[in-house]
């Protein structure tokens, strides 16, 4: 997905967005520009590299467009970088999300003789726009227009010569921050969090346009939307002093941890009340999210409810035997990644979403939502949004169980030993993250819920150090996998009470071939390689990830990788 910051006002254009787009790089990284309604016209920048490549003070112009890119279609290069623009020169567009009949489009397009300069879907916009303002009477109109031939999401705004702002969105996400008279549009609310905190989250099918003031529109009609106040800060989105914002989101767990523990009484009783009428709960989620949905499916199994888990890009082929007496539990940071929306789309059954961003898609769309707390999480690998969601997830079983204040008690009271697991194992971690530097292959292994860490560690190790690293549940390592095991590779076993006399035999299976062992729990075991010791804890999940979510930060540093935006990878993907 990409980033997408538009500004209209009386302050230079550029600044803003420019500034905007630095707080959405998470977003995507590859290529980047803006686009200003300067003097006498539309002024451009863009290339390839990130928004620091693009120097904004050239462009003049109070009204302005900005986009920072992960490619989807088009490789990445100056060409493609958006804005793009129409034929005239007149009409610039950025656009997050895929336009699946473009091809159709641009060939009709060039069939009406409109040239094309780059391989994206996003440029027919630009060329569609300059059509209908020649026929529409208004420009509100022609967007709709325009917006009635695009098949599949996007959030697309453009600038015009005149300085006029349109804008128009489908399942993507923009959200309009309003501050007197100055209007700020954004992919989400980061990029105005230090202008404003009044907030309008645009729904599918709106089209809004900014002249002087805003104007929202839903079938040609305009709606009246008034905004609402985000409680998020700007320094909040900040390092706040550190070198990354993965590691201030590591150190953040201690209260984020106690944050995502204080849910509303009623919140959390309405959804035990859908937990407890649903025949069968579907937990699922992506990435490190799909890690949390899991955990939570045996979380509310000892809670005896009966549940399914399945990540949403597999789950979306069965969700026919989803029916409306049965209850999906969404998880998901940003709330706006695609394969987890498109499955709850086809679902029939009411949705729990245990989210963090507010206002995003998932949490809009839910029956009823869960806030995880975290604050904004801009590193691009999850960290305090996982813990938040394990949090919450075990406050629900707590719930079901009828001890909703022992059980926020608990984790208020892990959340506690946080610290003191980072500080009393920093040398370790340190060493360890060294070690790991020199490898090519690594395996993390785990029973029970010592599955879910041992695939979550792998999964920050892979996307942070760029080292091959696979989780397996350990009765699984010996079914063929063992295979990989030779002198000096290392294999990290999370040592959890359930199934534990097992998990020491796996451990030591791969030992005796020559692994070099980095074991995880409460039991020190001196023959291992390396061994990080956390305190007994009913809620051990949250502390025993910690410490590799810091060896993955500390092996991405010294490998000089960016830990904060990892190749390849973005925030959340709102492409499917
Ligand atoms: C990936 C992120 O793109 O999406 C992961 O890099 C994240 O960190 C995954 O776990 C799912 O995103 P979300 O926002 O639905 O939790």
């Amino acid at each position: 997905m990409c980033g997408i910051v538009g500004y209209h006002g009386d302050s230079k254009a550029s600044d803003i967005v420019y500034k905007g787009l630095k707080k959405l790089e998470y977003r995507g990284y590859d290529s980047a520009g803006i686009a200003t309604a300067g003097n006498p016209s539309i002024k451009v920048e863009k290339g390839e590299g990130t928004i620091q490549d693009v120097s904004p003070e050239k462009k003049d112009g109070t009204s302005g467009i900005g986009h920072t890119r992960w490619a989807t279609h088009g490789g990445v290069n100056d060409t493609n970088a958006h804005p793009h623009r129409d034929c005239t020169g007149n009409i610039a567009v950025v656009h997050n999300g895929i336009i699946n009949n473009y091809e159709t489009l641009k060939k009709e397009l060039k069939n009406r003789g409109h040239e094309f300069k780059s391989e994206t879907d996003t440029e027919v916009i630009p060329h569609l726009l300059e059509e209908q303002i020649e026929k529409q009477n208004s420009l509100h109109e022609a967007a709709e227009k325009v917006a009635e031939t695009l098949d599949g999401s996007y959030a697309a705004v453009a600038v015009l010569d005149t300085r006029e702002i349109i804008a128009f969105k489908n399942e993507s996400p923009l959200a309009l921050g309003v501050k007197e008279d100055e209007y700020f549009l954004a992919s989400d609310v980061t990029p105005f969090l230090e202008y404003t905190d009044q907030a309008i989250f645009l729904e599918d099918g709106e089209i809004i346009k900014l002249n002087g003031d805003y104007k929202i529109y839903q079938d040609g009609e305009e709606v009246d939307r008034k905004p609402r106040k985000i409680d998020w800060d700007a320094e909040e989105a900040s390092k706040e002093g550190h070198n990354h914002f993965m590691e201030k989101e590591i150190k953040e767990q201690p209260q984020t941890v106690k944050k995502a523990a204080f849910q509303d009484e009623t919140d959390m009783k309405e959804a035990v009340e859908m937990v407890e009428e649903a025949k069968t709960v579907y937990l699922t989620g992506c990435g490190t999210a799909s890690f949390a949905a899991s955990l939570g499916a045996k979380y509310l199994r000892e809670a005896e409810a009966t549940v399914v888990t399945e990540q949403s890009h597999e789950l979306e082929y069965r969700t026919d035997e989803i029916t409306e007496d049965d209850l999906v539990i969404a998880v998901s940071q940003s709330g706006e990644t695609a394969d987890l929306l498109a499955t709850l789309d086809d679902s029939d059954a009411p949705t729990l979403a245990v989210v963090n961003v507010v206002g995003s898609t998932l949490a809009r769309q839910a029956e009823h939502t869960l806030f995880v707390n975290a604050g904004p999480e801009i590193g691009v690998a999850s960290t305090k949004a996982f813990t938040a969601q394990i949090a919450v997830l075990k406050l629900l079983q707590y719930a079901l169980q009828n001890e909703l204040d022992e059980g926020r008690r608990s984790i208020l009271e892990t959340a506690e030993k946080l610290d003191e697991v980072l500080r009393k194992n920093e040398g370790l971690l340190e060493d360890i993250s060294t070690y790991l530097t020199e490898k090519d292959h690594v395996f993390t292994i785990g029973r029970d819920k010592g599955h879910e860490m041992a695939q979550e560690a792998a999964l920050k190790l892979k996307e942070l150090s760029y080292i091959h690293v696979e989780g397996f549940p350990g009765g699984e390592f010996k079914h063929g996998n063992l295979a990989l095991i030779e002198e000096g590779v290392p294999v990290i076993s999370f040592m959890k009470d359930a199934g534990y006399e097992d998990i020491v035999s796996n451990t030591l299976e791969a030992k005796s071939r020559g692994a070099d062992i980095i074991g995880v729990g409460s039991d020190p075991i001196d023959k291992f390689r390396f061994f990080i010791e956390i305190p007994e804890d009913p809620n051990s999940e949250i502390l025993e990830i910690v410490p590799f979510q810091m060896i993955a930060y500390l092996t991405s540093v010294k490998k000089d990788n960016d830990p904060d935006k990892p190749r390849n990878l973005a925030k959340s993907v709102t492409v499917k």
